[in-house]
């Protein structure tokens, strides 16, 4: 393997950053869920074309004179919707990206197996986030990234993974030119059957996370937690299982307590949702209403 170092200049790299956080009490509790946000179009279509000849010019895996460019690093690691997503998830002062790879897919391509990448710990706090960056439009037919929703959740060992053939649902993230996409490190994807001809380009970078977890991304007070909508994730759990594990997982993102009750406790979903009251359940400082988690009565 090719170990060589490269000496780069002094530059913002690996430095911690602050920005204003994007993301508001549903968007978290959703990222939570899922294990990824897609947000489509978010970089300048003139850093897109500047990335797509740099990425001519530059065939190797890791281009890292990228790094100590100011155009690359404003308009794609401080991406103002980007790193206020990143914001949101990991707390003040998080740490921009070390390095950066770039997956080049010289098309038409099998998909690949199903994996998680190497480095992925299981636990429910989020201290560092997986991102993918498209420089050019990826429609389905270039292999674009598919995703299995929830899957940060699941734990299964690799060479397990690789067998599985067929995954329902799956989302991919075919999108236009300048989408980037924030996972949990730990989420089971691949890239996608590509059946067109030329080069899909992938950048791929983590962020780490320095702060104690608290909730200060944009806060919603009328928010309701209880009886959270939990469709979408569910068939490949147990009922209610990826739910539970989501809703650890963003307690701890709030700083909050979190002792599931069992049975029709938060988080577990219900048709009809009772009213002017609090799940069984629900960290205190999600709660809208009193002690009892029963509205007064005037
Ligand atoms: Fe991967």
């Amino acid at each position: 393997m090719d170990n060589r170092k490269i000496d780069l200049p002094p530059a913002q790299f690996g430095l911690p950053y602050d920005c204003e956080p994007t993301l508001n009490d549903a968007q978290v509790f959703d990222f939570c869920r899922k294990g990824y946000l897609i947000l489509e179009g978010v970089v300048d279509d003139d850093v897109n074309r500047r990335m797509m000849a740099f990425a001519a010019e530059h065939t190797d895996h890791q281009p890292l004179e990228l790094l100590t460019e100011e155009w690359f690093v404003e308009g794609v690691f401080k991406n103002p919707q980007a790193a206020g997503a990143v914001r949101s998830l990991l707390g003040a002062n998080f740490k921009l990206p070390q390095t950066l790879c770039n997956h080049r897919a010289d098309g038409p391509l099998p998909p690949q197996d199903w994996h998680r990448d190497g480095g992925s710990i299981y636990n429910n706090r989020i201290d560092y986030l997986q991102v993918f960056y498209y420089p050019q439009d990826t429609p389905p037919e270039m292999g674009p990234t598919e995703l299995i929703p929830g899957s940060h959740f699941m734990r299964s060992k690799a060479n397990y993974m690789g067998h599985i053939r067929s995954v329902k649902p799956v989302k991919s993230t075919a999108s236009p030119a300048g989408t980037v996409t924030i996972t949990a490190y730990p989420i089971w994807h691949r890239r996608g059957r590509s059946v067109l001809p030329g080069v899909r380009h992938l950048f791929k970078y983590n962020y780490f996370r320095t702060a104690e977890p608290r909730r200060d991304w944009v806060i919603d007070p009328e928010h309701d937690f209880s009886w959270p909508d939990m469709s979408e994730v569910e068939p490949h759990f147990e009922q209610f299982r990826c739910g539970i594990a989501a809703a650890e997982l963003f307690s701890w993102l709030c700083g909050e307590q979190f002792s599931y009750v069992g049975g029709t406790g938060w988080p577990c979903e219900a048709p009809v949702k009772p009213g002017l009251c609090d799940q069984e359940g629900l960290p205190a400082g999600l709660r809208r209403f009193a002690e009892a988690g029963i509205a007064e009565l005037a």
